[in-house]
């Protein structure tokens, strides 16, 4: 059997454009995205704070900006429920493609761990039921988040670990749990081991991202990250895989879109 036809656009599972960094220019960096390929943006909603800003967003470019629902874990603290009740609210309401990012995180605070452990679960939960994949935000607590994971009644997941920057057989826990790994400007990284962990895993595995504002790949660190930059995580993958960039945009699209209904 031959592949014809070859996805030519990008999918950008993880973008923040919504975020305050973007108040000033907003509208280009989007319209800079998709005119460089880059056409399908995908919104991981942090709190109650930033939704109506990332509600509007996808609302003016309903083909390019798809949002999601879920309580980001660094948002999560003593308040926990007054999130909880915002985002039980808001679920019936909107049309979202995921539930993310949820997750754990004890980089900045253990504190609020067992609280965190409670909101992820509930939500994801929530996705299972509504059979929407979920995307995972772990720092710093892989082996709760891989617990917590497992200790659900139902195995049935689908999803993706955003900004992985694991080792090899924490990247196979993940697959072997159905989720697929989120590949970022960690990659382009002279420090970071990534390029050992996407030899080693299936292509079929691998999804593109940038997280922006944040982690902004080489050569552009140390300013703002923006979606259209997933195009540097390409070509940096697909030096690391020795293939073209055409083939790592054609392989990761598939891929996403084995996730998530766009
Ligand atoms: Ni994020």
């Amino acid at each position: 059997m031959t592949k014809t036809k070859m996805n030519n656009y990008v999918i950008n599972t993880h973008c923040h454009v919504y975020d305050e960094a973007f108040d000033e220019d907003r509208d280009d960096v989007v319209k800079r995205a998709i005119s460089q390929g880059v056409t399908k943006l995908l919104l991981p909603d942090i709190d109650s704070s930033s939704r109506e800003r990332m509600f509007s967003l996808a609302g003016k470019y309903p083909e390019n900006c798809f949002p999601m629902l879920g309580i980001h874990p660094t948002s999560v603290n003593e308040n926990f429920q007054v999130e909880l009740n915002a985002f039980f609210e808001e679920l019936p309401k909107r049309e979202i493609v995921g539930i993310g990012e949820i997750g754990l995180d004890l980089y900045w605070d253990k504190t609020f761990l067992e609280e965190q452990t409670e909101v992820f679960i509930k939500q994801v939960a929530v996705a299972q039921e509504r059979k929407l994949p979920i995307v995972t935000h772990v720092r710093k607590a892989f082996n709760e988040t891989y617990r917590a994971l497992r200790s659900m009644p139902s195995q049935d997941f689908k999803g993706i670990f955003h900004c992985f920057s694991g080792s090899k057989e924490e990247a196979f826990k993940v697959i072997d749990m159905g989720f697929h790994i989120g590949i970022g400007g960690v990659l382009t990284f002279k420090t970071s081991h990534l390029d050992e962990v996407v030899k080693a895993i299936p292509r079929e595995k691998i999804v593109l991202e940038t997280d922006d504002p944040y982690l902004t790949p080489v050569p552009h660190r140390g300013e703002r990250n923006e979606p259209a930059y997933v195009l540097l995580v390409a070509e940096k993958l697909a030096f690391v895989l020795n293939c073209s960039v055409e083939e790592v945009i054609d392989f990761t699209t598939g891929n996403a879109l084995s996730i998530f209904s766009l």
